[in-house]
């Protein structure tokens, strides 16, 4: 008894003794050193004339949080992307004018995104945030009434000038892109912070083994099942733990009776559709990579259902989880992966997951792991020197 209240105390008062380090074969090493470094380079957004720029970053900030952009006066982006809340409202889906059908994603980190939303309907930052803007469920505005707004608001019109050396003019769609384009290049600024994880990454990467033991033991078991029997690694890959990709893990989409979420494929549809692509007349880069990418994707019967592999940081503030909010807890995703039933698969292609049938203690590592991911402050977006513009 006297001897183990002796070892606690010695636990409590050096915690260096708890400390260890499990023993990475070079494989792992190599796929754990791949999750980094974080942040990862960027350079800008060739399609938006506003991306980076001081005077579009400051109108984006007063968009951002501007209720006057919705019909009604009561929404704002911030109502459903909420920065005390990871950038996201913390609901299972979320309600703006009505509710929604999809869980809001935080837009921290969101200037690495490929594709956008759950469903990849469009191809930037700028498109998808028009998007919200006038669906008639968030902020049911429409062009016309953005534009006004912005040429009616001496401190917007000002803004807008500075950031695209012209007043808001007549051409209203013009001006509602360009509002778009401002609330991206504000958003592209709001990036996560380093995590435990990354400390632990880092550490391994320059071959320091007594900072990496300070990485939690529990963590460090879960994140060999995410490498190794779990293959997470294969969709939640890269710093941001994703291929950008789509894929159909099982989880149901209907939305209500005789109703269904077509994800990736309804997405494509949409992108098809839209003026707003990389590819249209107010892309700024009509022929690069990505526009390219925009012009050849092809939808075909398996994106049925298919929907985008998310980012795995900041999980710790982004809850409830999954495309609808239908996984309350971490516990609850990773118990998901345990128990996949392989029949609620309908995609065809390579079958990558099965059943992992995890103990109760190795879905506790496991989840320790994804807790790891969070960095311990919330997402801010950069600071920018604003002066006062009338
Ligand atoms: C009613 C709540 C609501 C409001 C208001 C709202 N959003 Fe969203 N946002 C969502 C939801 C839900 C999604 C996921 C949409 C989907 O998958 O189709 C989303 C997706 C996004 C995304 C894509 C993120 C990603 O990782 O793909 C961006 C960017 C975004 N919103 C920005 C904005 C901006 C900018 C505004 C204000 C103009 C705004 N949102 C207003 C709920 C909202
Ligand atoms: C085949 C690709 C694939 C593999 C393998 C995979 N995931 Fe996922 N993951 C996804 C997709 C797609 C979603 C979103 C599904 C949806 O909302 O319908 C997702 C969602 C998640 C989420 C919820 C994140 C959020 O913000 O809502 C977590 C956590 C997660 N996965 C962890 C894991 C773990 C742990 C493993 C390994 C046991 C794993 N994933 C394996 C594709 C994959």
């Amino acid at each position: 008894m006297i001897a183990a209240l002796l070892a606690l105390l010695l636990l409590a008062v050096t915690p260096a003794l708890a400390q260890t380090l499990l023993d990475f074969t070079d494989d792992e090493r190599r796929a754990i050193v791949r999750h980094g470094p974080w942040p990862m380079p960027w350079s800008g957004d060739a399609s938006n004339r506003g991306s980076g720029n001081a005077g579009a970053i400051e109108l984006g900030r007063r968009l951002f949080f501007d209720t006057g952009l919705s019909a009604s006066g009561t929404v704002s982006c911030a109502t459903c992307h909420d920065p005390q809340r990871g950038w996201s409202d913390e609901r299972r889906v979320s309600r703006g004018l009505l509710d929604v059908v999809r869980n809001a994603p935080t837009v921290a980190d969101t200037r690495w995104n490929r594709w956008f939303g759950w469903d990849g309907a469009t191809d930037s930052l700028w498109s998808s945030s028009l998007r919200p803007l006038v669906d008639p469920r968030e902020m049911g505005s429409t062009p016309a009434t953005v534009a006004a707004r912005l040429r009616a608001t001496p401190e917007l019109a000002c803004l807008y000038r500075r950031a695209f050396d012209a007043p808001p003019g007549d051409d209203a769609e013009r001006v509602f892109v360009d509002a778009g384009k401002a609330l991206a290049a504000f958003q592209e600024t709001i990036v996560s912070g380093a995590t435990p994880f990354d400390d632990f990454r880092n550490a391994l990467a320059r071959d320091d083994r007594a900072a990496a033991a300070g990485y939690p033991i529990a963590a460090q078991r879960g994140l060999r099942i995410f490498l190794g029997a779990g293959a997470c690694n294969l969709c939640h890959h890269g710093p941001r733990f994703t291929n950008g990709e789509f894929a159909d893990i099982g989880i149901p989409f209907f939305v209500a009776p005789g109703m269904v979420d077509p994800g990736r494929h309804g997405g494509l549809q949409a992108l098809r559709g839209s003026p707003y692509t990389r590819l249209g007349r107010f892309s700024a880069a009509r022929d690069d990579e990505a526009a390219l990418a925009t012009a050849t994707v092809e939808r075909t019967h398996r994106n049925f259902g298919e929907f985008r592999v998310p980012s795995l940081r900041e999980l710790a503030r982004t809850a409830p989880y999954m495309h609808a909010g239908s996984h309350a807890r971490l516990h609850d995703v990773v118990r998901h992966y345990s128990e996949i039933d392989l029949d609620r698969l309908h995609a065809d292609g390579e079958q990558v997951l099965k059943p992992l049938r995890l103990r109760d203690d190795e879905i506790d590592d496991l989840v320790a792991f994804l807790e790891s991911l969070s960095a311990a402050t919330p997402p801010r977006a950069r600071d920018v020197d604003a002066e006062t513009c009338r």
